[in-house]
């Protein structure tokens, strides 16, 4: 008798540590990145106008998982064919379950598969990806926004389609939060990655720049008087460099290999600390976003203080307009003799200046493949080497 009563207890005691530890973990959404991480939903609370207008943001929407038709639709894309020739042809279909690239050979359907997460904000170009077990594989066809045209992956065969190329977690360190990496060795002793894939964190969140801010959240939630900031290090504490480093990271050009990932890459830390930051020797990934390197060739930024925020708000919606820009140009240049200029010229000369001293340029790397031709639509970036051309 005594016996089954401690029983009894027993398992009445379990039942009720097991709803406790359910609660706590509901209260507590643990970071797959470590508990020193809390997540940007905590952010809220106390930052409300940075955290609402950073959802519109380019950085928090450059990439995400498509789960529900609205994600879908905010791609803004339609259904269409890629003809790569007579026989071959993509054909792409949004439906209610989702949006597919299917392979079609003689009208027959070889290959069909879902997209599962975007790549890109939306400002120049969409890459879409499919789960394929533990691998995140590249779709064979982009969408270009401006153009409203699907086109041929960068790099990829222009007469065959090709389901074949990965996406490794260096994308996602530019273009994510985390992902937790597993490197399975191959029988030809080269290692592959795979993804743990409820890891990952798509689109780029706070603690990417501001570094792990678990400590920070708690210490103001039992200190609410405190107007200073606390158990973080502000950008204002950093110097020039460490400043640039922190966009560098991710605006370097995604040639540049690190050894360990940067994904916990803080601020305070440099590209020097980090321990290799040497020429991309791996696959080919694309040429693009080398910003950093461009702005610390030019006089403007050897001569002052200037670094990337000194022209970049990254919390904002929208980016600045050119006029805008010039105006940041002009807070340095106010006596400008610009006598080379005609008349004409010279009536743009205070609203924009970027166009002049920042041109558009063609990148030699990347274009893409327009269906059922064999041209190619340039990819065009402006340049941020800041000169007189
Ligand atoms: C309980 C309130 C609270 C929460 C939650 C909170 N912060 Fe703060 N934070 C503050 C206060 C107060 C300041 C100082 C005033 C200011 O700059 O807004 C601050 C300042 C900052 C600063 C500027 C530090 C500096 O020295 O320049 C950063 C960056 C920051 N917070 C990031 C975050 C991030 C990221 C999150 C979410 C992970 C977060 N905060 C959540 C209260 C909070
Ligand atoms: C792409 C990098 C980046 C991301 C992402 C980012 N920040 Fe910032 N944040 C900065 C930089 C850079 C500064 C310093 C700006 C300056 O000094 O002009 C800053 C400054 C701040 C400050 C100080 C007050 C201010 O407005 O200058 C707070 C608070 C802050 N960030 C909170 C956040 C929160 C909350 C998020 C997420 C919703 C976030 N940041 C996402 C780069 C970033
Ligand atoms: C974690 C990687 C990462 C970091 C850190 C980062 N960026 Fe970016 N940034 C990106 C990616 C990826 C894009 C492309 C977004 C898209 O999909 O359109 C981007 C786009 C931009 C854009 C163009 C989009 C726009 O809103 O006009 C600017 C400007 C920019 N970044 C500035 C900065 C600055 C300044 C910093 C440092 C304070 C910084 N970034 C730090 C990854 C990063
Ligand atoms: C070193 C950081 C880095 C790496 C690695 C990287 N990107 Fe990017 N990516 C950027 C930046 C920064 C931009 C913004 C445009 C620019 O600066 O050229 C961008 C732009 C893009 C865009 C266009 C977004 C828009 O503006 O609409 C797509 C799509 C994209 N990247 C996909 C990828 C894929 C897929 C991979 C992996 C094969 C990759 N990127 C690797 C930094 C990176
Ligand atoms: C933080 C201050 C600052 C800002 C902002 C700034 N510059 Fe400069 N810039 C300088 C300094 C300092 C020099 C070198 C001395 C000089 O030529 O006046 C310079 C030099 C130049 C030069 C001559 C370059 C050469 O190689 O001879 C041009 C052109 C120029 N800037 C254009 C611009 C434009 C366009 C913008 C806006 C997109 C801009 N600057 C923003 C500080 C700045
Ligand atoms: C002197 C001002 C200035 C500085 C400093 C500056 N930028 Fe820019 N940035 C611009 C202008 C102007 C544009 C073009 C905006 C447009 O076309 O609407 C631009 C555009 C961008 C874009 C959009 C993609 C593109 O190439 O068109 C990215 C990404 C970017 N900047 C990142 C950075 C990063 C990272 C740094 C620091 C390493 C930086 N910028 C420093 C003025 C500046
Ligand atoms: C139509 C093209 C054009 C526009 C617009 C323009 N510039 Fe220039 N800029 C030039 C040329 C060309 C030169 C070479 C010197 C000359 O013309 O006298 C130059 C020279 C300069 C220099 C170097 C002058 C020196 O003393 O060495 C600076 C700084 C400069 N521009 C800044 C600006 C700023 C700031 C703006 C916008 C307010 C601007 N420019 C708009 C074409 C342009």
């Amino acid at each position: 008798m005594k016996r089954r009563n401690f029983i009894l207890l027993f398992f009445l005691l379990s039942c009720v540590l097991i709803i406790i530890s359910q609660c706590k973990e509901e209260e507590e959404r643990v970071d797959v990145r470590g508990e020193t991480y809390i997540g940007m939903h905590s952010c809220r609370s106390c930052h409300q106008g940075i955290v609402d207008d950073y959802l519109q943001n380019a950085h928090f929407n450059t990439s995400k998982t498509l789960t529900t038709g609205e994600d879908i639709d905010s791609l803004g894309v339609e259904d269409g064919d890629f003809i790569f020739n007579e026989h071959t042809k993509v054909g792409i279909e949004k439906t209610p379950g989702g949006l597919y690239q299917t392979a079609y050979i003689r009208g027959e359907n070889v290959k069909s598969e879902k997209a599962d997460i975007v790549f890109g904000s939306g400002k120049t170009a969409y890459t879409l990806a499919y789960w394929y077990g533990n691998k995140l594989m590249q779709m064979p066809l982009n969408f270009l926004v401006k153009e409203h045209l699907w086109v041929n992956s960068p790099g990829f065969p222009s007469d065959q389609i090709y389901f074949g190329r990965a996406i490794v977690s260096r994308c996602l360190e530019c273009h994510g939060s985390y992902v937790k990496t597993n490197l399975i060795p191959q029988s030809n002793m080269t290692v592959e990655e795979e993804f743990v894939k409820n890891s990952l964190m798509a689109g780029v969140d706070c603690e990417r720049c501001h570094g792990p801010a678990a400590e920070h959240v708690s210490f103001h939630q039992q200190n609410p008087e405190l107007k200073e900031g606390k158990k973080l290090v502000g950008y204002r504490q950093l110097s020039k460099e460490q400043r640039m480093d922190m966009c560098g990271i991710c605006h370097s050009g995604a040639s540049l290999q690190v050894t360990n990932s940067t994904f916990f890459v803080k601020p305070g830390d440099t590209v020097k600390t980090l321990p290799e930051f040497a020429d991309y020797v791996g696959g080919n990934i694309d040429v693009h976003g080398k910003q950093k390197q461009l702005i610390e060739a030019s006089k403007c930024y050897q001569m002052s203080k200037m670094d990337c925020n000194t022209c970049h708000s990254v919390h904002q919606k929208e980016s600045p307009s050119l006029v805008a820009h010039a105006k940041q140009c002009i807070s340095c240049h106010q006596e400008v003799k610009h006598s080379s200029l005609n008349n004409m010229q010279a009536s743009t000369v205070n609203t924009n200046c970027v166009d002049c001293h920042m041109p558009i340029q063609t990148s030699d790397d990347i274009g893409f493949q327009k269906s059922n031709s064999k041209e190619k639509i340039p990819y065009q970036v402006r340049t941020h080497k800041i000169a007189v051309y």
